[in-house]
């Protein structure tokens, strides 16, 4: 029997130090696609040139494919010339310059891995990043060999939209029936970027007028289904392509731009050139199937995407230790997208939010890495939220330190300088130092050091002399077990105002804190001080500090920083949930409960009711779990649910009319206005079901919406609080009316987290039913996705480590990628207390005990040894 752990055993490691430019240029390369479900042939004729003298054979990348034939100039190349290891083949004795003729066969209706050419729905399409072009063809399949990409497509006449890269060159019938379209695209490109599509798709339309005058065809296909439901998506993209030429002077560079909606994708999106293509979840809106929270992530990703065909597509990544150059570069230009779009400070709360919740928990485990990290062994693990959004956090620092002004000549010297070029993260700093003449080398560690860094602040004020003094520490971040870690550059922007009046007593003030420790001085300050802290979040760090309740009341009150705002009533409900942890029966200090009663009376809240709608939601398990180490789930979900309670009665006469007086009236509008009054009407009926029976509300609101925002709020809160009755009739109401993809993955992650009726019998139920698809990420991520992130009462138990643990090793073998993310709250395991931790142990021992996928090895083996 062979030890189960030398079949995981030492996967081959990719080092940032070991790279090497690839010794070839590739001038153009000529794919055709016979496309067939089980047997599709793809032909590659490419040019190559030599550009490191010496070396003698080529090495290109496969994975999975048939080899029909390979010849260079057109002869046949011999066996015993071609050397096949892992995903590599390697050709001997090639010449200087040739053109090498590739043919392969591959499966698409057998690839559920979902990289490469596979099908969605009878739909043929691609995702090439990272690494899927080389299901596809032999290839160098790395992001620094560009290439001309000219694609021929030939299908049977049941696929009659055919797609791919750049502009359409010919469309024609063939003699036998079928079906061929070509297209090139004339910008050079790696491999990851090329896409294709295949099938029987319907198209909406629009165009866009760019700055210098040029007409550009938008188009958007999608299952014929779903055409009701685009219109949303489009008008996002025009108001990106604006937003992108106002913000950042950069104009869309082809005749046509499009975006394929597939209802089988891994991520949200991917920015293939000329031809993004989209999780359908991420493109299909309608008033009646799409919530408000779904519009803004419709728009977000829309423009995100589109905002790679600069940030990624035209500048592109030397190498996958790249990654955040476009993608912490693109996230920023999206949030900023949305905040100009929408409500800048609602958004700057729901991304801090998200960043400290999310990104801030994987900086503390296992797979830490650095924003550019250091080594891989498999690169789909590494489309993380430190790539994602700590290196958005990091530009936004680049930008406050330069001023938006430099910032944007950074951006524009930045793209000008490496159009066309494969670069790296030094190379984009590079270019805002140029512009600024400011010095990097110490702002470099936010790149190059895993962990957050904590941020210690003492204060003190003379009240007779008027001195205050501030005292700025940092520490390192809790993993870096060694003292190699070097300060950080911190851009800590901070203002003082009085507890009493509010009144600013120190202006908004930005001091970069170079050392681990410095401090400044005020003069003549009077009243009683309190320091507002890292407003707008001016840097991804964790403040360690115990602030007194008092100061915590009046930045909540006064703050004219909605994050500051936010962040303080946050840490009083922190240590509200302390204290119910310490004794369960303590009551909730009064002082908290007057300032929601006041918030919620405040006329200029009244003015911004989103971000009131956030001032209300308590705090998320992965924040709590965090601060009480080593966390108990369960105690903390109860303490959480006192404090809940007893803001609900605390505030009791406000939240009726709350509800009453917020709910828009009137036609559905994705707008930001309406979206922040729906946002707190429904915060406050989640409120007032605490207090009272709402049955004749919720009832009436689920069959009189006019949206599925309020309909899914009133199933939401009738599974949570109603009587059983109307909590299962509005259950199966909703069910029945989920005449979409994208209602019914609401309707399961409901189904599957809601506090009364998910148990893991439940969960296991909704994994049998018959619009269940293991094969579809959205309806996995719907079920068991919410079942181990949002479902802490069945999922912190052995039985809930168990189920997903079967799941994982399930999915493990149909697709990696997604196993390999589902696994990650097991791995999360040293933050609890022993008795969870053994149970969570012994499951992933379990996981590591079978032959599993190179992703999924990875993940689980860094989480324990
Ligand atoms: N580059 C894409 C984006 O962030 C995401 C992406 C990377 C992706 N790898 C993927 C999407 C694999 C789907 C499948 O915009
Ligand atoms: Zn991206």
């Amino acid at each position: 029997m062979i030890d189960s752990r030398a079949m995981n055993a030492a996967p081959n490691t990719t080092r940032l130090a070991e790279y090497e430019r690839f010794p070839y240029t590739v001038e153009s390369v000529d794919l055709t696609f016979d496309l067939h479900p089980s047997e599709t042939h793809v032909r590659q004729i490419s040019t190559w040139r030599k550009i490191i003298p010496g070396v003698t054979s080529l090495e290109l990348n496969g994975k999975d494919l048939k080899r029909i034939s390979i010849k260079i100039d057109g002869e046949l190349v011999d066996e015993s010339r071609l050397v096949e290891i892992d995903e590599s083949l390697l050709i001997r004795q090639v010449p200087d310059a040739f053109t090498l003729e590739v043919v392969t066969q591959i499966s698409p209706e057998a690839n559920t891995a979902l990289e490469g050419l596979y099908l969605s729905n009878g739909m043929f399409c691609t995702q090439c990043e990272a690494e899927g072009f080389r299901r596809i063809t032999y290839y160098p399949d790395r992001p620094d060999v560009m290439s001309i990409f000219t694609t021929r497509i030939i299908a049977d006449p049941g696929y009659p939209v055919l797609l791919s890269n750049g502009n359409l060159i010919s469309e024609n019938q063939m003699e036998d029936g079928r079906r061929e379209a070509v297209w090139q695209d004339p910008f050079p490109k790696p491999c990851y970027l090329f896409a294709l599509v295949g099938g029987d798709l319907a198209v909406e339309r629009d165009n866009f007028v760019t700055m210098s005058g040029r007409e550009i065809d938008l188009r958007i296909y999608v299952e014929k289904k779903d055409l009701n439901r685009v219109r949303y998506a489009l008008e996002s993209l025009k108001r990106a392509m604006k937003w992108d030429e106002n913000v950042y002077g950069r104009e869309y560079d082809l005749d046509i731009f499009m975006i394929v909606a597939v209802s089988h994708f891994n991520m949200g999106a991917m920015e293939n050139k000329g031809l993004n293509i989209f999780n359908s979840s991420c493109v299909l809106a309608s008033p009646d199937a799409a919530t408000d929270q779904a519009f803004q992530r419709i728009e977000a990703i829309v423009a995100h995407e589109y905002f790679h065909n600069w940030s990624g597509n035209r500048v592109t990544c030397r190498d996958w230790f790249q990654l955040s150059l476009k993608e912490g570069f693109t996230v920023f230009r999206d949030s900023e997208f949305s905040a100009d779009t929408n409500s800048r400070a609602v958004k700057r709360i729901q991304d801090v939010n998200f960043l400290r919740s999310a990104q801030f928990t994987e900086d503390a485990g296992p797979t830490a890495h650095p924003v550019q990290p250091l080594e891989y062994q498999e690169i789909s693990n590494f489309y993380t939220l430190t790539i994602y959004e700590k290196g958005a956090e990091v530009v936004r620092m680049i930008r406050t330190l330069l001023g938006p002004e430099l910032f944007r000549q950074g951006s524009d010297l930045y793209f000008d300088r490496y159009d066309g070029q494969a670069v790296t993260i030094q190379e984009f700093v590079g270019a805002m130092a140029d512009v600024s003449g400011r010095d990097f080398r110490q702002f470099m560690r936010w790149y190059e050091q895993p962990g957050t860094p904590r941020l210690r602040v003492y204060m003190s004020h003379g009240s007779a002399t008027g001195k205050l003094t501030i005292q700025f520490d940092q520490k390192a971040p809790v993993i870096a077990e060694t003292d190699s870690h070097e300060p950080y550059l911190i851009p800590i922007s901070y203002q003082l105002i009085d507890r009493e009046s509010g009144q600013i007593l120190v202006p908004e003030t930005l001091f970069e804190l170079s050392e681990m420790s410095t401090t400044v001085t005020h003069e003549n300050v009077t009243g009683v001080p309190v320091i507002s802290l890292l407003r707008g979040l001016s840097a991804p760090v964790r403040l360690e500090m115990t602030r007194p309740v008092a100061d915590l009341i009046a930045l909540a009150r006064f703050d004219d920083d909605g994050v500051s705002r936010w962040d303080a009533i946050q840490d009083l409900y922190i240590q509200s949930i302390g204290q119910l942890l310490k004794d369960p029966t303590s009551p909730v200090d009064q002082a908290l409960i007057d300032l929601v009663c006041e918030l919620i009376r405040d006329p200029q809240m009244e003015q911004d009711p989103a971000c009131l709608a956030e001032m209300l939601a308590l705090p998320q398990d992965n924040i709590l779990w965090d601060v009480f180490q080593p966390a108990d789930p369960q105690a903390i979900l109860s303490a959480r649910k006192h404090l809940r309670q007893a803001l609900a009665d605390g505030a009791s006469k406000y939240w009726k009319i709350l509800f009453e007086t917020m709910m828009p009236e009137g036609p559905y509008q994705p707008e930001a206005s309406a979206i922040g009054r729906r946002s707190l009407a429904v915060t406050a009926l989640a409120y007032l079901a605490k207090i009272e029976p709402v049955d004749t509300i919720l009832e009436d609101l689920f069959t009189n919406a006019s949206n599925l925002t309020e309909r899914f709020a009133a199933y939401r809160i009738a599974r949570s609080d109603a009587a059983p009755e109307l909590s299962d009739a509005l259950s199966q109401k909703f069910l029945d009316g989920a005449d979409t993809d994208e209602v019914l993955d609401l309707w399961l992650s409901t189904e599957a987290t809601n506090e009364r009726t998910a148990t893991i019998e439940r969960v296991r139920e909704l994994t049998e039913h018959e619009r269940f698809e293991w094969t579809n990420p959205n309806r996995v991520r719907a079920v068991l996705g919410a079942f181990a992130n949002r479902n802490v009462e069945a999922f912190y138990s052995a039985d809930g480590y168990r189920m997903l643990a079967d799941s994982v090793l399930k999915l493990d073998a149909m697709n990696p990628q997604i196993a390999a993310r589902l696994v990650m709250p097991l791995c999360q395991w040293a933050r609890f207390g022993p008795s969870y931790q053994d149970k969570i142990k012994s499951e992933l021992r379990r996981i590591i005990g079978r032959k599993l996928s190179k992703d999924l090895v990875e993940i689980v083996s860094k989480s324990i040894d």
